[in-house]
C-alpha cells in the first residue's frame, strides 16, 4: 500500500510503501533515503510494537542527523582521512567525522529521493543513480535495494548494483531496534548474542588499528547471550573510547550466516540478524540525545541498538581486510536478514 509521507523542503513528494504478512508483521518503507520507517511486530500478548526509531514523515528524515532506518552508501562507517587511492589514483572524500568520512560524507543517500522500481504487499524495489564523482567516489552506479516481508518474518534487505567503472561499495542499513518499542526507553536491559571471536580494535576516532582482538574474557564477548548493559560501562580500551559499544564484529564464518541476535523479555519479541558480509557494527546509540520520533516519543542516549552488516570500516586501506572495491564487470549483491519471532 502507498500513502503520502509528506513533501520535502524542495516541493519532492515522498511516499510510504506499506508491507504486510500473514502472521500480522507489517513494516514501511520511504522512497525517500529508501529509509525503513516502521517495523511492526506481534508481541507476546498479540499487541504490535513499532520496533524501531524514526519520523512521522519525510521532514523528520530530512532534518534528522541521526541515520534513523537509512540505506547508508557508498560507504558505510569509516573511511580514514576521508581519502583512499584506486588504480593510482588519489579520491578525495568530505571529510564529515573528525578528518574521516563516516557514512559517505555529507551527501548522504539517506536525505535523497529514491526512484520505486516495484511495489507489491510483499516488497519495494527502490534504485538510486549515483553518478560518477558522487560523494567523491568515482564511476556511474545504479543503487538497488529491494525490502521484502516473508511469511518467514524476515525483513530481507536486498542490495544490487553493477558499476561502470572501478569503485568502491559497502552499502549498510542503520535503523535503530528497541524490541520493547520505539519509545520505550533505554535498551540496557535487552540481551544480545553476536557470533564472533574477535572485533576490529579501533583509535580514538573509531578507524580500526589493523588489529582483530580476541573477546574472550572482555565486555565485548557476546557469544553467549547477555544484557546490553552488563559491561557497557567497563573500563575497557574500546568502550571508554565508542562512549559504549560502537566497533565492528568480525563475524564467525562465511556466506549467509547468523550474525547476531537481539530479545526483550517484556514484550517477547526475538530478532536474528543474518549477513552475508565479513562485519557488523555493534552501535548502541550513545549518541542520541534528546531527539524528537514517532508519535512525540522523545529518544535518548542508549534507547536503541543497530545492527549494521558492512566490509570492515576502512578496509580500503587495511590489505588484511576483505575489501570494498568492486571492479567493472563485477556486482555487488548481498542480502541482510532480520528475522522476527514471539513468544
Ligand atoms: C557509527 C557511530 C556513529 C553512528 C551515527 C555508527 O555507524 O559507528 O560512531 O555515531 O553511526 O549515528
Amino acid at each position: 500500500m502507498k500513502s503520502n509521507f509528506g513533501f520535502t523542503t524542495k516541493g519532492e513528494q515522498a511516499s510510504l510503501y506499506t508491507l504486510k504478512n500473514q502472521s500480522g508483521m507489517e513494516i514501511a518503507v520511504s522512497d525517500y533515503g529508501a529509509v525503513l520507517v516502521k517495523v511492526l511486530v506481534p508481541d507476546k500478548e498479540g499487541k504490535k510494537v513499532d520496533v524501531v526509531l524514526g519520523y512521522d514523515d519525510v521532514k523528520g528524515y530530512e532534518a534528522g542527523t541521526l541515520y534513523f532506518g537509512a540505506t547508508v552508501g557508498r560507504v558505510a562507517n569509516r573511511i580514514g582521512g576521508g581519502a583512499f587511492e584506486l588504480n593510482g589514483k588519489t579520491y578525495a572524500l568530505t571529510q564529515n567525522d573528525n578528518k574521516n568520512t563516516l557514512h559517505g560524507g555529507t551527501d548522504y543517500y539517506d536525505k535523497r529521493m529514491w526512484r520505486v522500481e516495484e511495489a507489491d504487499e510483499s516488497h519495494v524495489s527502490l534504485v538510486l543513480r549515483s553518478p560518477d564523482g558522487d560523494q567523491g567516489f568515482p564511476a556511474d552506479v545504479d543503487i538497488h535495494v529491494t525490502y521484502t516481508l516473508t511469511e518467514e518474518n524476515e525483513v530481507k534487505l536486498h542490495y544490487y548494483a553493477a558499476p561502470k567503472g572501478d569503485t568502491l561499495l559497502n552499502l549498510t542499513n542503520h535503523s535503530y531496534f528497541n524490541l520493547s518499542g520505539h519509545g520505550s526507553g533505554t535498551i540496557l536491559e535487552q540481551e544480545v548474542v553476536i557470533c564472533a571471536d574477535a572485533y576490529t580494535r579501533a583509535d580514538k576516532e573509531s578507524i580500526p588499528t589493523g588489529e582483530l582482538v580476541s573477546v574472550e574474557g572482555t565486555p565485548m564477548d557476546f557469544r553467549k547471550r547477555k544484557p546490553i548493559g552488563r559491561e557497557i560501562d567497563a573500563d575497557y580500551e574500546a568502550l571508554v573510547f565508542g562512549q559504549g559499544y560502537d566497533h565492528n564484529w568480525v563475524i564467525d564464518g562465511r556466506g549467509s550466516r547468523q550474525a547476531a541476535a537481539m530479545y526483550s523479555e517484556k514484550t517477547g519479541i526475538e530478532m536474528k540478524v543474518y549477513t552475508d558480509l565479513p562485519g557488523m557494527q555493534f552501535y548502541t546509540g550513545n549518541f542520541i540525545e534528546r531527539e524528537t520520533g514517532k508519535e512525540g516519543a522523545v529518544y535518548g542516549k542508549r534507547q536503541a541498538a543497530c545492527f549494521e552488516t558492512q566490509y570492515f570500516p576502512d578496509a580500503v586501506h587495511k590489505e588484511e581486510f576483505e575489501g570494498p572495491v568492486v571492479r567493472e564487470g563485477e556486482t555487488y549483491d548481498t542480502v541482510t536478514t532480520y528475522q522476527f519471532s514471539w513468544k
